[in-house]
């Protein structure tokens, strides 16, 4: 049984054997999911949970492998890279860089309201998952409450893919320069965003990059 996100690369469904049965996860509820993969296991097929990069960030791995553990299914997690560091990095921008950055803060802007205050701290790298639809909210929140609005910025968009895009602007400007980048996408807000011009420039260009 495979069991697979919408974010997963199709070549990695298509290597299920032929007499897999294929669940996309998107239909399905949470507890849904929890149900099947427990029912599945309990039956005792062999079962994968396809996720995309690290399933245990931003992916709901620790509920699905909490009802497992509640249900005494073994399991075994086995982590992708995760876009946290395989996006900004294929866009140019360690996450993390001596003299910029000794620190890095992790945020969803789906659902959960971000506390702008503690976030607009300049110190570190600031990547907000699942953000792009509240770009201007997230933006006009950090300048609110003090940060520079020069403080260099980036939206990547399908990083790693071949239809990577990526926007690099100062905060202020950023909700308007990447205005046309859909989901899924990563933003990133920090002085490491200003290497990514430098490092860009110096691999092969096979990516959409703006700079504004
Ligand atoms: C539900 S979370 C899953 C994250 C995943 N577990 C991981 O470790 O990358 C989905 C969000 O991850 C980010 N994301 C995943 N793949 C991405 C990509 N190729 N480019 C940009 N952002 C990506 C986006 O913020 C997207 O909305």
């Amino acid at each position: 049984v495979l069991v697979y996100d919408r974010l997963v690369a199709p070549e990695l469904v298509d290597e299920a054997p032929e007499d897999a049965l294929r669940i996309a996860r998107e239909p399905l509820e949470q507890e849904q999911i929890n149900e099947l993969l427990v029912g599945y296991g309990r039956a005792g097929l062999d079962v994968v949970r396809l996720k995309g990069g690290d399933p245990y960030v931003f992916g709901r791995g620790g509920e699905e492998a909490l009802a497992l553990a509640a249900a005494r299914v073994e399991f075994e997690v086995i982590a992708g890279v995760s876009s946290l560091t395989a996006v900004p990095a294929a866009a140019g921008i360690p996450l993390t860089h001596r003299g910029l950055a000794s620190q890095a803060t992790i945020v969803t802007g789906h659902d959960a309201p971000l506390d702008y205050a503690a976030l607009a701290q300049p110190a570190g790298t600031l990547v907000v998952f699942m953000g792009l639809g509240r770009l201007a909210e997230i933006a006009a929140g950090l300048l609110a409450n003090g940060r520079d609005p020069a403080t260099p910025a980036a939206v990547i968009a399908s990083g790693t893919t071949d239809r990577q895009a990526v926007v690099t602007a100062p905060l202020a400007e950023i909700t308007a320069a990447a205005a046309e980048l859909e989901s899924p996408a990563l933003i990133v807000v920090g002085d490491v965003v200003g290497l990514a011009g430098t490092l860009e420039a110096a691999k092969p260009k096979s990516t959409l990059t703006i700079t504004s």
